[in-house]
């Protein structure tokens, strides 16, 4: 049997864990989630379900990977064979991740030549008369000014509904092709011998990130931002949604539940440690999510200053916040075409560790299964990730992206997270009370957020 890949050194497996875990969850996602559910409110919830399932579960895959020497579906095969659905699970879910975060990365890659300068403009056709987009030089500030505007219609021409594709975006597809070729050269040889660059797909983006925290707190109102993102509420911690929320970014940022924290241990020796670089894996995530907080809302507190309104009016949130208010604001501060840039730059380059560490295990399933060499399944998995991310690059594509980014992330992976857990934990034989109780409070919290959602539902 061919010899497994083995890390280099220690640092490597640390770097790859926390680039698969840092990326677009902590500077878009994170900050987003935590305006929706009242800022300060958000972070004990966050914390609750980094304690009570991040950090055992990132333990518990390390563990497992290390210790069978395999990717999910054949890890848990090995746990007991008929536990193999449970990692195909994961890798479904993580699919259907790799599908439109690579199109986020496309849109990314896009607002960084926009914010360059050069951007779709509606213009009048001299030959017709007929209005039509042209690409010309239009400063950020232009365009940035009304940036909903421009996101939802000159960029990415919205339909009226989720019913309804339209044709596709030749931008964005070139943004996608950019990200799926990137990503095919990245892991052509495999994560362990990747080197250097993750060194940098990881160190960059903090630089970018410290400039920003640096900018957004020297701001006029950056305090009042920060006061809303560190103030708890404890009215919201009723809100069964932001538990559900609380977890569901938990198993995001961490990737878990989605087999990439499985495949990547399974590449340590058998005596390694786990527990350690487990916990440093976490606290570097998470640690990274609360300083990009500062990022962004030091710049919220500056819109609503400037604006005279308060920090929850600035921004509707969800993809708004990095596409529309982000921009919006940036466009407002000296220097704004160099912040725009630095921005997205800071954006794709954090991405990009995480959609390699996506396409990881997905792959790594079929070879440990069907012995099929990575040469082989690769092209294919980079070409039928780049078609079927087509259906997100049409003009109705961003609602599909906000829909399967809610259903996957709140839904898809609690859920394979709670399956794990039991599999895992009955297995080895931990304390029955102790996984019940767990399981109990998942479920319950689950079960209420449905009943809740459904009343909601009904009132309106
Ligand atoms: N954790 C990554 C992020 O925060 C996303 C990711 C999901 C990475 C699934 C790998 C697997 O952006």
């Amino acid at each position: 049997m061919e010899e497994r890949a083995r890390w280099r050194r220690r640092a490597d497996f640390i770097f790859a864990a926390v680039g698969a875990a840092i990326g677009l969850g902590n500077v878009w996602r994170f900050p987003y989630i935590a305006f929706k559910y009242g800022g300060g409110a958000f972070l004990i919830p966050y914390f609750v379900a980094l304690l009570t399932a991040g950090i055992p579960l990132l333990i518990l895959e390390f563990g497992l990977g290390r210790m069978m020497q395999a990717g999910a579906p054949a890890a848990f095969a090995k746990v007991r064979k008929n536990f193999e659905w449970i990692g195909w699970l994961s890798l479904f879910a993580v699919m259907l991740i790799f599908f439109y975060y690579t199109v986020i990365m496309a849109w990314c890659w896009n607002y960084v030549v926009f914010s360059a300068g050069f951007a779709p403009k509606l213009e009048v056709a001299q030959e017709t008369g007929h209005l039509k987009y042209v690409w010309s030089s239009v400063n950020i500030r232009e365009w940035a000014a009304r940036s909903e505007q421009f996101f939802k219609h000159d960029f990415l021409r919205l339909t009226s509904g989720p019913g309804h594709l339209g044709h596709i975006l030749w931008y964005v597809v070139i943004g996608l092709a950019i990200s799926w070729l990137w990503s095919f050269f990245y892991v052509r040889h495999g994560p362990v011998s990747i080197g250097k660059e993750i060194y940098f797909t990881v160190i960059i983006p903090w630089i970018i990130l410290v400039i920003l925290v640096i900018r957004g707190l020297t701001l006029p109102g950056a305090i009042k931002g920060l006061n809303y993102y560190l103030t708890p509420n404890f009215a919201a911690l009723k809100n069964p949604e932001t538990w559900l929320a609380a977890y569901g970014q938990i198993f995001f940022t961490l990737s878990l539940a989605m087999g990439t924290q499985i495949v990547y241990s399974s590449y340590l020796e058998r005596r390694t440690d786990v527990n350690n670089n487990a916990i440093v894996t976490a606290l570097a995530n998470c640690g990274t999510s609360f300083f990009a907080g500062f990022a962004v809302f030091s710049v919220l507190g500056f819109a609503a200053q400037a604006l005279g309104v308060s920090v929850p009016e600035v921004t509707k949130g969800g993809l708004h916040l990095a596409f529309i208010t982000y921009p919006r604001i940036i466009s407002m501060l000296p220097a704004a075409a160099v912040i725009g840039v630095l921005f997205f730059i800071l954006l794709v380059t954090l991405a990009i560790d995480s959609q390699i560490s996506q396409v990881e295990p997905f792959m790594c399933g079929f070879m440990d299964k069907w012995r099929i060499d990575r040469k082989k399944i690769l092209p294919i998995v980079v070409v039928c990730g780049f078609l079927v991310g087509l259906i997100f690059a049409t003009r109705g594509g961003y609602y599909w992206v906000d829909i399967i980014d809610h259903v996957t992330c709140d839904f898809g992976l609690t859920l394979v997270g709670i399956l794990e857990a039991i599999a895992i934990g009955w297995f080895f034989g931990a304390p029955r009370w102790a996984g019940l109780t767990g399981i109990g409070v998942i479920v319950l919290i689950i079960i209420m957020s449905f009943v809740l959602m459904k009343l909601k539902g009904r009132e309106e």
